[in-house]
């Protein structure tokens, strides 16, 4: 048998597995070119006849047929299953299809988004400011003038190019940068990334969230930060969540205060999760300290306003159920896709 031969052979086989029109007729081509007494292996058989010389080439072109032929005939035997992979079913319709992997917002994102629009949809406007920032919006003019020991509140990232710039330790800066620009009234919250050099563990990452919220107008009250932060614990928490009001320190706030809810673990019987109080700290607030006012150009004895600060990540944590922070960050998408 000459090559061209073997060629023609070989043409006529693929020809045959090809236009096979279902599993059977797939089968009948199978057993006619590669079955025990099918056309390869009935020519393989007559090597031992031929020639010595010409044996070799022979064998050789025969088993690269019957290789080719194999393959070929898995292919199709696949096509016509309707599947392409490596699963055996037959292609069923009826069958339901399986569900795409599509993508979905980061639980933080989605929890930031959450808390502005709570405050969006009573009347505050978003604002955002810059996470490199300058003593002076980050500390000075929230009531910190250098030394000031209540800088030690916050772990600070300092810039060495330019020198004297922080990474901003809270989104509190915005409130003055707001404020130089706009009169009252002002209502904005500001959500952002904040940095602290604080080593990473269960409750803390050196890069975070934070929204803040401040509001500046004649005759505002703390009733009404009481008010308006009961509602947002309510929108997040759930209707029914006891807050309370406990009595804290800022320096950007007089008199400050800090947000507790019953705790969502224990409802308030005590556990690990509240460390046995029975509360858990969501946020930190107060009526905005008259110093501010003398930054920014406003009258302090024309207006008054409240402020309020609060971590993303630890509303998140508290809602979630999550015991680590650093879960958040490492993006793994088996954690992930839980939430
Ligand atoms: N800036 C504070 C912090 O990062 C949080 C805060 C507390 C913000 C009281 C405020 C506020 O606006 O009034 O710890």
């Amino acid at each position: 048998m000459s090559r061209t031969e073997y060629e023609a052979l070989l043409d006529q086989a693929r020809w045959e597995l090809a236009s096979a029109a279902d599993t059977d007729e797939l089968e009948a081509a199978r057993i006619t070119w590669l079955g025990r007494k099918g056309r390869i292996p009935g020519l393989m058989r007559t090597i031992p006849d031929l020639p010595e010389a010409e044996r070799p080439v022979a064998g050789r072109m025969l088993n690269q047929i019957k290789s080719e032929l194999a393959a070929l005939l898995e292919e199709r035997r696949l096509a016509l299953a309707g599947t392409s992979g490596d699963e055996e079913q037959e292609f069923d319709l009826t069958h339901p299809g399986r569900t795409p992997f599509v993508g979905r917002m980061h639980p933080i994102t989605r929890t930031l988004r959450e808390i502005v629009a709570v405050f969006r949809e009573m009347g505050f406007d978003v604002v955002e400011g810059p996470e490199v920032e300058s003593d002076y919006y980050n500390f000075e003019a929230l009531n910190m003038p250098p030394h000031h020991p209540a800088r030690g509140m916050w772990d600070t990232f300092y810039t060495k190019v330019p020198r004297g710039m922080v990474l901003r330790t809270h989104t509190s800066p915005v409130q003055i940068r707001t404020m130089e620009q706009c009169d009252p009234p002002v209502r904005i919250i500001v959500p952002g990334r904040c940095y602290r050099t604080d080593t990473p563990d269960a409750t803390h990452s050196p890069v975070f969230y934070q929204v803040e919220g401040l509001y500046v107008d004649q005759g505002v009250s703390l009733a009404m930060l009481r008010g308006v932060l009961d509602t947002f614990a309510h929108r997040i928490f759930g209707a029914d969540v006891p807050t309370r009001f406990r009595p804290s320190y800022f320096p950007c706030t007089e008199p400050s205060a800090e947000l507790d809810i019953q705790c969502v673990g224990c409802g308030g019987g005590g556990c690990r999760m509240c460390k046995g109080t029975g509360w858990l700290e969501i946020l930190g607030a107060g009526m905005v300290n008259p110093d501010l006012y003398g930054f920014v150009g406003y009258d302090p004895e024309n207006v008054s306003g409240y402020a309020f600060g609060m971590g993303v990540e630890r509303i998140a944590i508290l809602r979630q159920g999550v015991e680590d922070i650093r879960l958040y960050y490492e993006n793994n998408l088996r954690f992930l896709e839980q939430l």
